[in-house]
């Protein structure tokens, strides 16, 4: 985790907006577990974006709570990755208003996140607005080379691209690095309980730390077709095979694919593979929760620790944007 190594960094952020679901853990979560062995790793949580959805002081601090005994039990290792809250590096929101300034509205006008939440009854406020505008700074504060995420935010780290270069051009230097996406291999948007993407903002998510009858009523909530069972139903067009082909075996889920597709297999049946499916597969991570809980100690330490490394790599950056835009390198408060 040497902040001057010159292996590609790595950073990725999710927001503490709700409890963490099966499309944040197959679009995103995976994957940083598994890049924090290939590179300079830093994750963090996003809790200045939770604000434009959640202002509720007290659920925001269990939310941000939940998001960090949830990274950790899914395998995140503090020795390998720098793990942090987002608002304790508060340079990132001095970034953003730099990158504002150079940042067109027809940019952040065409974003399809802002649009589809807006579509989708979220109040469209400023910060809402300037959402990537912040997640551009995220990654550009730390100089971030890869940025693993789902398909759903991919236009945002295009975004970063355009505003890094607008930066650069408007100023004639180079502060920043070229970030590029990546997504996880052969990914998709992992759809919802109700066939839209699986959202927080949608309450039609699938938890990944539910367990018993909320789990169930999530499973068996999944909207269908209403093919009879005997009928053949086509299974990509089907929620329960989408979600089920990431949560199983290859093999489970070729044949549950040709079991659809037969027909005299229901989608009750479907949902009951899926369930069984889901609490195999995420059995070792809720033993590794419980077990931190009672540690909050330990989990303040990692984000603690994480946010001193973080920070001093945002300052360096940061103080070297201000000196381009003309502003002294620091501000007076921090000499
Ligand atoms: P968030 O919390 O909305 O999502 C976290 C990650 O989960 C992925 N994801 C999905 N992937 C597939 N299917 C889905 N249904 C699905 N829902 C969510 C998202 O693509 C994301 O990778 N804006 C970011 C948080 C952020 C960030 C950053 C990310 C803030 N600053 C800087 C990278 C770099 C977000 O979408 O969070």
């Amino acid at each position: 985790m040497s902040q001057t190594s010159d292996r590609r960094r790595i950073l990725s952020g999710v927001q503490p907006s709700g409890k963490l679901h099966l499309g944040n853990y197959y679009g995103a979560i995976a994957n940083h577990v598994a890049l924090q062995d290939q590179g300079d790793a830093y994750y963090f949580i996003a809790d200045y974006h939770a604000l434009t959805t959640v202002q509720d002081r007290e659920r925001l601090a269990e939310l941000v709570r939940d998001v960090a005994l949830d990274y950790l039990a899914l395998g995140l290792d503090p020795a390998k990755a720098t793990f942090f809250r987002q608002s304790d590096v508060p340079e990132v929101t001095e970034l953003t208003w730099l990158l504002a300034t150079v940042t067109g509205t027809g940019l952040l006008q065409r974003g399809h996140s802002y649009k589809d939440k807006v579509a989708n009854g979220i109040t469209p406020r400023a910060g809402l607005f300037l959402y990537p505008v912040l997640m551009a700074s995220d990654i550009l504060a730390y100089l971030s080379d890869v940025v693993p995420v789902g398909k759903d935010q991919v236009q945002h780290i295009e975004m970063t691209q355009d505003m890094a270069q607008s930066f650069h051009e408007a100023y004639g230097c180079e502060v920043f690095r070229r970030p590029e996406a990546l997504m996880a291999e052969g990914a998709a948007v992992v759809p919802g309980t109700d066939g839209r993407k699986m959202s927080k903002s949608y309450s039609n998510t699938i938890q990944i730390f539910a367990e018993g009858k909320p789990l169930k009523t999530s499973v068996m909530g999944i909207v269908t077709d209403s093919l009879g069972v005997d009928e053949p139903k086509d299974p990509e067009a089907c929620a329960v095979y989408q979600i089920y082909k990431l949560v199983a075996s290859p093999e489970a889920a070729a044949e549950m694919a040709t079991r659809l597709a037969a027909g005299g297999y229901g989608y009750g049946e479907a949902k009951k593979a899926l369930l069984a499916a889901v609490n195999e597969a995420f059995a070792p991570a809720r033993e590794r929760r419980r077990a931190l809980i009672s540690d909050p100690d330990y989990v303040e330490d990692v984000l603690r620790a994480g946010a001193t490394a973080a920070r001093s790599v945002a300052r360096e950056v940061v103080g070297r944007a201000r000196e381009a835009v003309g502003l002294a390198r620091a501000s007076v408060t921090d000499t």
